[in-house]
């Protein structure tokens, strides 16, 4: 049995890295127009000290990594991280999430320095409407983002796009077109509650059965598939005659967590067991003792809740653990 079995039979082997909580971006789903507090850089993991944890994690059955934010690209040096990260033994997939803005400029050196894949968020094919969504940046550079991924080689490259009722939603076909017509995996992502649970998410939220429903709508001929390359929560789909594949993450309609199999690291050094709730173990007293970072590893699976509790958000106080406060841009997804 590995060591990373939690209480509830789950086999942990995927830890997601967030390297910074800024970002170049403030989608409204996940960082507030203004921007936050963020973290001083002194508060921040070393590189060093991420590969500390991770070869600790490794040790105890951490063979995937994701590398996440805020946006992770605008820490300076990441192609460094990774070089270092697949130089562990036991490491066998290093993935990146990124709204690919800068993707473009480091899509070459990402590659040679042993990234894997790529994930790059994009929501809308429509400028005017990036720029309502994302609030700041120009869709044009995401979009050579993603031709840089695929000229460099990443594969198989997954498209993030978080359903937003009365935003997106009339571009369902368009991105099942895109999935379809082009070599690229599309995943419909639905929009949780996490950090707030303010107008924006009872006013936008969507389920994805939404998806679904387009695509008979489309008469597409659709099939599920077990076989694209990831470690995540995604229920995927092939579009019969179609090059393409799509992907379903629904954390809050039919949540997944009975399958999983991740841990998370804060860009602050906290390991996180669920992404929903608060309980978090600082790393940082740990540095320095491959021993005492293994009894955090060990920790966080012992604290690892069965699962969230999005959906009935808010209604109910007999939670025995407080939701996170934390937004998405503090903890990478
Ligand atoms: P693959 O390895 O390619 O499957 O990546 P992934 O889907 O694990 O990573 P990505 O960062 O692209 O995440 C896609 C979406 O899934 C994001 O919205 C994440 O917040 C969400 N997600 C990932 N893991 C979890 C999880 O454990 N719980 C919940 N609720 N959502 C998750
Ligand atoms: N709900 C669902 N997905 C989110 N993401 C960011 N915030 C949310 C949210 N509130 C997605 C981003 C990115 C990934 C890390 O998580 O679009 O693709
Ligand atoms: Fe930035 Fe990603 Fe959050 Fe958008 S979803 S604000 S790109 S961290």
């Amino acid at each position: 049995m590995s060591a990373l079995t939690d209480r509830f039979g789950r086999v942990h082997d995927y830890l997601r890295i967030s390297v910074t909580d800024r970002c170049n971006l403030r989608c409204l789903y996940c960082m507030p127009e203004e921007g936050m507090k963020f973290e001083p850089p002194e508060n921040l993991l070393g590189y060093e000290q991420i590969a500390e944890v991770v070869r600790t994690g490794a040790r105890l059955g951490i063979t995937k990594l994701r590398i996440t934010g805020g946006e992770p690209l605008v820490r300076p040096g990441l192609p460094g991280l990774v070089r270092e990260l697949a130089s562990i033994p036991g490491i066998q997939d290093i993935s990146l999430t990124t709204n690919g803005v800068m993707l473009a400029e480091h899509a070459e050196e990402l590659k040679a320095a042993g990234l894997k894949r790529v994930n790059i968020s994009l929501d809308t094919l429509d400028s005017a409407r990036f720029k309502f969504i994302a609030r700041r940046g120009e869709l044009q550079r995401v979009l050579q983002g993603i031709e840089a991924a695929a000229s460099v080689g990443f594969a198989p490259i997954k498209l993030n796009c978080v359903l937003l009722k009365g935003v997106n939603e009339d571009e369902i076909a368009a991105f099942l077109d895109m999935a379809a017509k082009q070599p690229l995996h599309v995943r419909f992502i639905e929009y949780m509650p996490i950090g707030h649970a303010d107008d924006n998410w009872r006013k936008h939220y969507l389920p994805l059965s939404r998806v679904l429903e387009i695509a008979q709508q489309n008469k597409l001929d659709v099939e599920r598939i077990s076989d694209v390359l990831g470690n995540g929560p995604s229920d995927d789909y092939r579009i019969k005659g179609g090059v393409g594949t799509f992907g379903l993450i629904h954390p809050v309609s039919d949540q997944f967590c009975s399958r999983c199999n991740r841990l998370r690291l804060t860009a602050d050094g906290n390991l996180q067991p669920c992404l929903y709730w608060v309980d978090e173990l600082n790393v940082k007293p740990a540095l320095g003792s491959a021993a005492e970072m293994e009894k955090l590893f060990l920790r966080a699976l012992d604290i690892k809740p069965r699962n969230h509790e999005m959906a009935a958000k808010l209604a109910d106080e007999s939670q025995s653990h407080e939701p996170t406060a934390r937004r998405m841009s503090q903890i990478g997804g």
